[in-house]
This record gives structure tokens, sequence and C-alpha cells, in this order.
């Protein structure tokens, strides 16, 4: 279901200064993916694409990493009602829609507490829905006061501000609500700064629309997950541990073999084929599809590529390709952007591949540079063999056809060709184009001087 009428805010102007970073808070990354991409792609997986974000002044960073939301600025940082009141402008234009608000540094929080907590609010007819969870230890939160008899939301108190009574609540403020547009707006103007922390905060709409006599809902969300953030990397490690260990658990759920987790990390998105094996070391980045029958690592990186069935991947990195089943890669290879390796080729040990297409049954074993070429079926590239494809100013395409051997440690100085069923003498430098069937030496003549190292210890 894609919810309709509905935008966000994301608060970001935390600074985040115990992370010791260059860039603020909510581009650290769990996952390789920085966490407000993490909410970018809850929000758009629930339908909301109108987004805002609250940011601080470093605020170019977080606009390129989020491309199509609106960035406000909160030049100080005076607290969470504080940061929506720079976006009156965003909700002014949005009015009588729902607006969803969320902290830029909770990165758990899920498309499916978005969609459910959002059809908790229209069904109650709330003016705002609290998103909340019931935690261990909820020191630090603001705790969740409920009616006892409705159940409805009451209030919502600050740690600052618990009594014993209150201390002891368990459900918490995720930091996350919906909200009825004009009803925020009217709170907006309600907030004041008569607390312990002298801060303008967002719970006051809670205060605000108790005394308008308006319901407030609260969305109890069942992982406890959803509202973690971090304030310091270790924090950050947490969370990195905890989504790791979930995105290995629905792989094994998809029939995806470990014999040891040990540095493993599978990013968000990544496709995994049941049966495929996973050994230590192995990182699988954004956009990796791994097909079935595969064994992966130990030691690899795959990002942005697609694997298919029954191929094997050794201590390899690779990125930005395709590759086919049944081949053989590593170990050590190293598939830079652009390649294409068909089925049941090999390519072997220190073998640099970029923006090539290599064709079925093809084997580059050992030792090789190839840029920008291309390679028919079949063809046998022998150790060492180098493509020359840059003359210092420009990129020039290499082209081998079908059914070609090319002997032991050849320069081929692109552009040139090698046509279909040609061979290369072992040692050569081919300059022009090789026609087919044909058998081209480009070397110089070897010269056996008879005597000539008994003659030198003379
Ligand atoms: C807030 C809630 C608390 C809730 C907790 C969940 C208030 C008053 N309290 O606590 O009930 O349990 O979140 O994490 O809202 N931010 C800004 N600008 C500011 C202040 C904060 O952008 O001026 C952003 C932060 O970067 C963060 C989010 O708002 O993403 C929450 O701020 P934080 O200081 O962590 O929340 P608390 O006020 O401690
Ligand atoms: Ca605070």
């Amino acid at each position: 279901m894609f919810l309709q009428d509905v935008c966000a805010i994301v608060l970001c102007a935390g600074d985040g200064k115990r992370m010791k970073s260059r860039s603020p808070k909510v581009l650290c990354e769990v996952l390789f993916q920085p966490m407000i991409g993490w909410i970018e792609d809850a929000l758009r997986g629930a339908g909301v694409s109108e987004l805002c974000l609250v940011c601080s002044d470093r605020s170019d960073a977080v606009q390129k990493a989020v491309p199509n939301a609106e960035v406000v600025i909160q030049y100080e940082r005076r607290g969470t009602g504080h940061a929506v009141m720079q976006a009156r402008a965003f909700l002014e234009a949005h009015r009588g829609q729902d607006c969803i608000v969320l902290c830029g540094d909770a990165p758990f929080m899920s498309t499916e507490v978005i969609t459910n907590s959002y059809n908790h609010h229209k069904d109650g007819q709330y003016a705002m829905t609290v998103i909340t969870a019931e935690l261990q230890k909820p020191y630090g939160y603001g705790r969740i006061v409920r009616d006892p008899i409705t159940g409805l939301v009451r209030s919502i108190v600050e740690q600052a501000d618990t009594d014993a009574a209150t201390a002891a609540i368990r459900e918490v403020n995720s930091g996350g609500y919906w909200f009825s547009i004009n009803f925020l707006l009217d709170a907006l103007g309600s907030f004041t700064t008569n607390n312990k922390q002298g801060e303008y905060y967002l719970t006051d709409s809670v205060a605000y629309a108790v005394r308008k006599r308006l319901p407030i809902g609260g969305y109890k969300a069942n992982d406890p997950d959803v509202i973690l953030g971090a304030n310091d990397r270790a924090g950050l490690l947490r969370l990195n541990e905890i989504a790791r260990a979930k995105n290995i658990a629905k792989a094994m759920e998809d029939g995806v073999e470990f014999l040891c987790t040990d540095g493993i990390v599978i990013a968000n998105g990544v496709e995994v084929g049941a049966d495929t094996r996973i050994l230590p070391g192995t990182i699988l980045k954004s956009g990796a599809k791994i097909g079935g029958g595969c064994v992966i690592g130990p030691n690899t990186v795959i990002e942005n590529s697609s694997i298919g069935d029954d191929t094997v991947i050794n201590a390899s990195q690779i990125f930005d390709s395709v590759i086919g089943c049944g081949v053989r890669v590593g170990p050590y290879t190293y598939v830079r952007p652009g390649c294409n390796i068909h089925d049941h080729a090999k390519v072997g040990d220190f073998v640099e591949l970029k923006n090539s297409e290599i064709g079925e049954k093809t084997s580059i074993a050992h030792l090789s540079y190839i840029g920008d070429t291309s390679i028919g079926a079949r063809v046998n590239m022998g150790g060492g063999v180098i493509t020359c494809n840059y003359d210092g100013q420009n990129k020039y395409r290499t082209d081998i056809a079908d059914d070609c051997f090319i002997g032991c440690n050849t320069n081929l100085v692109a552009p040139v060709k090698v046509e279909r069923g040609a061979y290369v003498a072992a040692g050569s430098t081919i300059t022009h184009d090789v026609p087919e069937h044909a058998l081209s030496i480009a070397r110089a003549r070897q010269v056996d001087k008879q005597g000539w190292s008994d003659r030198r210890q003379k």
C-alpha cells in the first residue's frame, strides 16, 4: 500500500560531536549507507516522496546524499520543536495533509512501521500519533503516559522531568510521529522553553492537543530496534552489528549457506540465491545480485554487480559488472567497472579487467591486464598478456574474435584487432591487425652465440 497525501520532515541538525566525524551525524554509515539514506528508503518504500530535511548549516553533503529532498537550515540547535519550526513553509505548502516527523539518526525506522502507524493515525482520526516502543532500559527517552481507560496518549515526560512513577514506564517515545499538518502548525505557535533543558520541545504538541481536547494516538512498534540511534562510534558499531546479523539471518532464510559469519557483511537490498555458500571476509555491497549454487569468498568484495548461477568467486573484487553462470574468478582478480564476463569463462590470479567483454569459455588464467577490450568465445589468453589501451592521451579498444590463441606475454597495442581463429606467438608486440587464421610473430629472432660464456670467463 502506498500512502497518499502525506509528507515527511526528518530532523538532521544534530552535529554528532561525539562521532568526531568531518560530516554531519546523519551521514555516518550503517552497512555502507548513510543513516539518512536508510530513512529515505523506508519513507519512499511507504510512498512518502515529499521530504523536508532540517539540517545544521553544514547541509551541502546531506543535500547531496538526498538530492530530491527540500532542505531547511536550523542555525541554532534549540530543540526538536524549534527544528520543526524551521520547516513551517514546507508545512504550509502541505496544509490538509498528514506529515511524519522522524529523527535522522535512527536508521531502523521501517516502511512497515511508517505504514502501520499511519493507518493507526487515520483510523483513530488523531491529531497526532506517537510511534513508541517498549524498552528494557528506557533511560534517556521520553516516557509515554497513557490514559488507563482509553489507551490514548496523555503526555510524554522527558527523562529530565521524570519522577519515580514516570521513570518506571518502559514505553518510550521513538521521536517519530504522525501529525495532522493543520494541527501541527497550530501547535508550533504554542511551544515555549519553560522546561529543564530550556529548549522548544516537539513533544509539547502533546500537551497542546490535550488542552484542545484532541485525541493523541500511540502506535507501539513490535520491534524496539526501530527507535535505536547512535551518538558515538560505539553506538554506530552496535547498529552495524544489528543490521549485519539481520541481513545474514534473512539470507539464511533464502537458503544461503554460511560456515562461519566472520567478516561477512551483506548490505541492504543484496540478493543471494539458494545453495550459494558465502565464506568469511566477504562483503556484498549495494547492488550485488548473486545467483544460486555459487561459492563466494573468502575475502571478496562485490558491489553493484550481478553474478549468475554456479559461479565461483575466490578472494577477488568486482565492481559494476555482469558475470555469467559457471564462471571461475580468482584468486586475486580485480574486475573494474563495465565488464561482462560470459558463461563458463575463467579469469584467474592477478588478472585486472576493465570495461571489457569476455566471451563464453574464454580463459584469462594468469597475470594479465585487459582494458577496453572485447574478447570472443573460446579464446585462450596466455599468462602475462597485456592490452596497451592508453597512449597517454586517449584510450583505444582491442578486439579479439572467437577461437583465438594469444601467446604468453603478448602486448596488444590498441587500437588493434585479432581476427577469428588467429594465433599470436608468445612474446609478441602486436601493433597492427592479425588476419583470420594467421599466426603472427612480432618479436626479435633469437640469436645463439656459440661458446660465448666460456670466452667471457677467459
Ligand atoms: C527526543 C524526544 C524524546 C524521545 C527521543 C527519541 C523531545 C523533546 N524529546 O529526545 O521524547 O524519546 O527524542 O530519540 O523531542 N534535533 C534537531 N535540532 C535540534 C534538536 C534535535 O535537528 O535542535 C534532531 C537531532 O539531530 C535528532 C532528533 O532531533 O535527530 C532528536 O534529538 P535528540 O536531542 O536526540 O532528542 P531528545 O531531545 O534527547
Ligand atoms: Ca536533547
